[in-house]
């Protein structure tokens, strides 16, 4: 459990914080809120501490009736300060969602003219700021030289997502991006008690579909969104695990913290996961690489007048070459995508085939699950048994990955 301080302020995503705050408190954090005099107009502070089971405070001048302490925590006793820096010195992290324009430019000026602008200068924990304002104020000079004063010194800013704004139906970026999005990125950050189980290791994940180029304008590719691999990453960065992620023409934001590498065609793929295997201890396979690519792309684009033969050959085998490379120690997992039938078995020889040590298999032929859904179901093909993983969202079965790959660690590591 963390101690995660969410400072909300003025801005119609504030009511999102409320998810937020609802989502951190079921995943059993302790979370105390903290709301500026604008944030009030736009969502009542009952509604926080409804959520929350704690009161929110928004002057420096309040008292705070639980003196610094988070829920599930005692208060401490014979003192009663003026709370405004208690809660700031207690937190594992700091969040600030959604995080208006006129915030973050006084949290890059420094002012300290509210509880939530106090506490976040007097902050030492992990800071984080969602900013989220119509998307001509986002991308305005003022505030992106405020965003960036503020990843200059340290604090983690959480770009927002592009879509539909609150204003008039308008589009662009600057929409505060899903509480799931936002808890991923405050754990990830929170510097809490208790090590999680994968700190310290380096997780190497590869998502999407590559590319071949046929002519500048045209490609052959596949249908990978790339989700299931951003779930992994997303998964392996919570447990504590610093993630490399390889997106091969991935539409989705990396999850936050995650360090991401983008790439188009197979070759390009190989070349990054040869450089980034040899530092990591765990790599996941999830891109789909192209098998076949045009022997030679044209220069310039074909004309549609001609008929168009297409000889393909065949691509590298990038996870057979890194196996062949691997040192002791590292975990291996491929994918596989079969069509129904004796689909286990075909996973088993691949996985001897390969060298992997699991093979995580997704039948194809079930069309509510895998590519761009966000739900799929697996089969966890190891050398001496499988686990079925029924049909749930891409988290829960990424959850169950890496649970298997833990297990298969542990018992390496005990025969060793
Ligand atoms: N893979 C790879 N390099 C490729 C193609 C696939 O590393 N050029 C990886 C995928 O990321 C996946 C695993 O290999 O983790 C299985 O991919 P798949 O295409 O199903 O396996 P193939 O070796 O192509 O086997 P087959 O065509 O016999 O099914």
């Amino acid at each position: 459990m963390a101690r995660l301080l969410l400072g909300v302020s003025g801005g119609i995503a504030a009511y999102k914080s409320l998810e937020l705050a609802r989502a951190a408190t079921l995943a059993g954090h302790g979370v105390r809120v903290l709301m500026t005099p604008n944030a009030l107009r736009f969502v009542g502070a009952a509604s926080f501490e409804g959520v929350v089971g704690a009161p929110v405070l928004t002057s420096e001048f309040e008292r705070d009736p639980m003196r610094g302490a988070f829920p599930g925590e005692p208060g401490e006793a014979g003192h009663d300060p003026i709370g405004h820096l208690e809660l700031a010195a207690n937190c594992d992290a700091f969040l600030v969602a959604p995080a208006s324009a006129n915030t973050v430019a006084k949290l890059a000026g420094g002012f300290a003219d509210s509880m939530l602008t106090t506490s976040f200068l007097a902050c030492t924990a992990p800071r984080l700021v969602a900013p989220a304002m119509n998307d001509r104020m986002y991308a305005d000079a003022a505030t992106q030289a405020n965003l960036a004063a503020l990843r200059e010194r340290g604090v983690e800013v959480i770009e927002p997502d592009e879509g539909l704004l609150a204003s008039r139906g308008e589009r662009g970026r600057g929409r505060l991006p899903d509480p799931e999005r936002l808890l991923a990125a405050v754990e990830a950050a929170a510097s809490w008690e208790g090590a999680r189980p994968w700190d310290g290791l380096s997780v190497l994940v590869t998502a999407g579909g590559t590319r071949e180029p046929i002519d500048p304008v045209r490609f052959i590719g596949n249908r990978s969104s790339g989700r299931m691999g951003i779930a992994i990453a997303a998964a392996a960065a919570k447990r504590g695990a610093s993630v490399t992620l390889i997106a091969a023409n991935v539409a989705l934001p990396a999850p936050a913290g995650v360090r991401r590498i983008d790439v188009e065609t197979t070759a390009d793929l190989e070349r990054v996961a040869r450089e980034e295997f040899p530092a990591s201890q765990i790599l996941l396979m999830a891109a789909a690489p192209a098998d076949f690519r045009p022997e030679a792309a044209a220069e310039s684009k074909l004309s549609r007048d001609a008929s168009l033969d297409l000889s393909l050959k065949p691509t590298e085998d990038i996870l057979a070459g890194l196996v062949a490379n691997r040192a002791p120690g590292q975990t291996i997992v491929g994918f596989a995508a079969e069509h129904g039938g004796d689909a286990v078995e075909r996973a088993r020889a691949k996985l001897a085939r390969k060298g992997a040590d699991l093979i995580v298999l997704n039948d194809v032929s079930d069309p509510t699950i895998g590519f761009e859904s966000t739900e799929n179901a697996v089969t966890l093909v190891a050398a001496t048994d499988e686990v079925e993983i029924p049909k749930a969202a891409k988290d829960t079965v990424a959850e169950a990955i890496l649970d298997r790959v833990e297990q298969l660690r542990a018992g390496a590591q005990a025969a060793s």
